[in-house]
């Protein structure tokens, strides 16, 4: 249809992690195990549901625009002003906004092959020009994007620890890739994963630089388990969420989704029981595929990818576990064809998929 723009009519949309309801109908399995899309095994925090069943009787009023008491409470907690932060409808919900309120015509956006999808689709979206910088060695070539950046680049993303691969960059390379980038160059941080490789001692925590063209990304949807809810939240320069704040949807997150962030930042014991059950279950799986001479990357967040040998093998795998009820994530949309994504999932969970991917190849 000649209304639709050339470059979003070449968009392939954005395809999310299948359903446990579409799996359970289709398969007509009744028990799955769905370890497709780095949700909280432990589900929400029992503090957010209860916040959130008290103000459900004032769902006839719009939200708190401004988002005041959970940016007070952000801004606390990470010693930044409220005018320093911004929420959203997830982190991605801030991406749209970045990409609405600073890009414009000739603008261009740097980022890396085989990274977070959906800034890749946001990115196509927005019809500008994208530099996807190959990965080496499934990490982020930070050298090789500060060499791309040209006089039209304005947007660099980095996702840090990245999705799929769970790889980060280090102090160092975050420090001697500021060091080659113009302020006039936009550097979202995405940190979706931050509170699973915090205590690495050389992964940079980006709050501690505050650079004035840097942009950090992070969610509820993770370690807080309220992926559901779509809160996200970003610090930067006041400047740039002032600006932010007047391209944002109003009234985005939702009251409820507000509230229920509110509550789950105080729950500090479900965050740590997570981030315990996380650790301790990646070096359970991580075991059994060294054990069992699968080839994986070796990750600092709550996912893990293995990687076969060919097409073939990825997607009998992945449809083997899926006919036995567990659903894992085939990274052929993230550029990563010979490629699956297994979240790290509650022991049970994690023991399923370990029996049903042995199953698999004691039949091959
Ligand atoms: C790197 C990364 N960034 C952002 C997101 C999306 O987060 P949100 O649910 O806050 O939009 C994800 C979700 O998978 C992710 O992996």
């Amino acid at each position: 249809m000649s209304l639709v723009p050339k470059h979003i009519k070449q968009l392939s949309p954005y395809k999310p992690g299948k359903t446990i309801e579409s799996v359970k109908r289709k398969y007509n399995i009744k028990h799955i195990v769905k370890l497709a899309s780095n949700e909280n095994p432990l589900g929400p925090s029992k503090k957010a549901l209860d916040a959130v069943s008290d103000i459900l009787f004032n769902s006839h009023r719009y939200p708190d625009a401004s988002g005041l008491i959970l940016r007070e409470k952000l801004a606390n907690s990470f010693d930044v002003k409220i005018d320093n932060v911004i929420l959203g409808s997830g982190s991605e919900g801030i991406m749209s906004s970045i990409m609405r309120t600073f890009l414009k015509e000739k603008d261009e956006l740097i980022s890396s092959e085989n990274s977070f999808i959906g800034f890749r689709v946001l990115a196509n979206a927005s019809g500008k020009k994208t530099n996807w910088i190959p990965k080496k060695s499934f990490r982020y070539d930070l050298k090789a994007i500060a060499e791309k950046i040209n006089r039209n680049t304005k947007i660099i993303y980095i996702a840090n620890p990245d999705n799929p691969t769970g790889t980060y960059i280090t102090k160092d390379e975050f420090d001697s890739f500021m060091s080659n980038v113009p302020d006039r160059v936009l550097v979202v941080l995405d940190e979706a994963y931050f509170e699973y490789a915090n205590h690495i001692e050389d992964y940079p925590d980006s709050m501690f630089y505050r650079y004035d063209n840097v942009i950090t990304l992070r969610t509820f949807s993770k370690v807080y388990g309220l992926a559901g809810f779509r809160v996200g939240y970003g610090f930067a320069h006041q400047d740039l969420i002032g600006n932010l704040m007047k391209v944002k949807l109003p009234f985005e997150p939702s009251s409820s989704s507000q509230v229920a962030a509110i509550a789950a930042l105080d729950d500090l014991n479900h965050l740590d029981k997570t981030i315990a059950l996380n650790k301790k279950e990646m070096i359970r799986v991580c075991q059994f595929l060294k054990d069992n001479k699968f080839n994986f990357i070796p990750s600092v967040a709550n996912f893990v990818t293995i990687v076969f040998n060919s097409r073939n093998d990825t997607v009998n795998a992945s449809n083997f576990l899926l006919k036995n009820g567990v659903i894992v994530r085939d990274l052929i949309g993230f550029g990563l064809p010979c490629s699956i994504r297994i979240t790290i999932g509650k022991e049970s969970e994690n023991e399923v998929f370990m029996q049903k991917i042995s199953e698999y190849i004691g039949n091959l």
